[in-house]
């Protein structure tokens, strides 16, 4: 698919996940790497930016929780109805040659990491995924995971599957029993002392935060998506600009690495609403 051209296309197929999230299947081979997003047109509504999924040759998916008009707009669609995209975009996810990998995803996240691991897998790495949810019925992508052969770290808010609490704690557990230190916890218990050559993480910014902060104190390299409001998705209005460095999420990003981040000093601090004016996340009291 080139940039130049949109394309429209019938949907082939959609997963209801969950109540909130649906996976819209497209029959069409496209030409991605882990990492990128497409802009979605939903006819009447508006365009979005949704990572980029494909399980089958020929085929590519695109998992849309609904929280807003156009969201919600593209789950009332019905197989046969038409999309349109512009794309792919943005920059990827890079692999290391060998090791242990380790994925952080929370929401939606594992769609735009589950290309990575499927890649990762195939290269001979070890993947761990630390998935977390509200609920079990929230934890996206499990069975496709464990296909892939992924070692799974689940967690959820109620509970209701694997530790009940934060993947980012089950994340930071099995790091410390991996450097031998007790700290009491389930998580990490039998794992085999692998140190992680590289993590990802993907999912609500105070997430991908507390993750960055983990692999900063235990020097383990990592990538993150970071997700600003986009409009033009190729660089052009200025809409997904980070503060102080001006770097575009739609061009520069959305994948970003640990020392790059460490620029964005708006990371975990405020994001852009459509109008371009500055909202503090709610955690932020600066
Ligand atoms: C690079 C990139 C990749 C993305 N990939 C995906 C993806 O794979 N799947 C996906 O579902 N979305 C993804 N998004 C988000 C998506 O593009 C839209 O922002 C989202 O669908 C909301 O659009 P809307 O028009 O329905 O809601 P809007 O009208 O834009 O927002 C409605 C309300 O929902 C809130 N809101 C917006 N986004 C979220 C959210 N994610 N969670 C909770 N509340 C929210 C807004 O603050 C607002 O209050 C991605 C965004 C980027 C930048
Ligand atoms: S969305 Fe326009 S520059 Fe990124």
């Amino acid at each position: 698919m080139n940039t130049e051209k949109p394309l429209i296309l019938p949907i082939k197929n959609i997963i209801t996940e969950n109540e909130r999230v649906k996976t819209f299947v497209f029959e069409y081979e496209m030409d991605f790497a882990p990492g990128q997003f497409v802009m979605t047109w939903i006819p009447g509504y508006d365009e979005k930016p949704f990572g980029l999924v494909s399980r089958v040759p020929g085929e590519f998916m695109i998992t849309v929780a609904a929280v807003g008009e156009s969201s919600k707009a593209l789950h009332n669609m019905n197989v046969g109805d038409l999309v349109g995209f512009r794309g792919p975009f943005g920059s990827t996810f890079s692999l290391p040659e060998a090791g242990s990998i380790a994925l952080i995803a929370g929401g939606y996240g594992m769609a735009s990491l589950f290309n990575l691991a499927k890649e990762a897998r195939e290269k001979g790495i070890d993947v761990h995924v630390f998935l977390g949810a509200r609920t079990k019925e929230e934890l996206l992508y499990l069975d496709w995971m464990k296909e892939l052969g992924a070692i799974l770290h689940v967690s959820t808010d109620d509970g209701s599957e694997g530790y009940k609490g934060f993947n980012v704690q089950v994340f930071s557990d099995v790091i410390l029993a991996k450097a031998g230190i007790q700290t009491g916890s389930p998580n990490g218990v039998g794992d085999d002392k692998v140190i992680f050559t590289k993590a990802y993480t993907v999912g609500p910014e105070i997430m991908e935060m507390k993750v960055a902060d983990i692999c900063y104190q235990n020097n383990i390299p990592f990538e993150v998506s970071l997700e600003r409001y986009m409009k033009c998705g190729i660089g052009i209005c200025g809409s997904c600009s980070v503060d102080p460095v001006g770097w575009r999420m739609c061009a520069e990003g959305p994948v970003i690495d640990g020392e790059k981040l460490k620029q964005i000093t708006e990371f975990g601090k405020y994001h852009r609403t459509a109008s371009g004016k500055v909202e503090n996340y709610p955690w932020n009291k600066d």
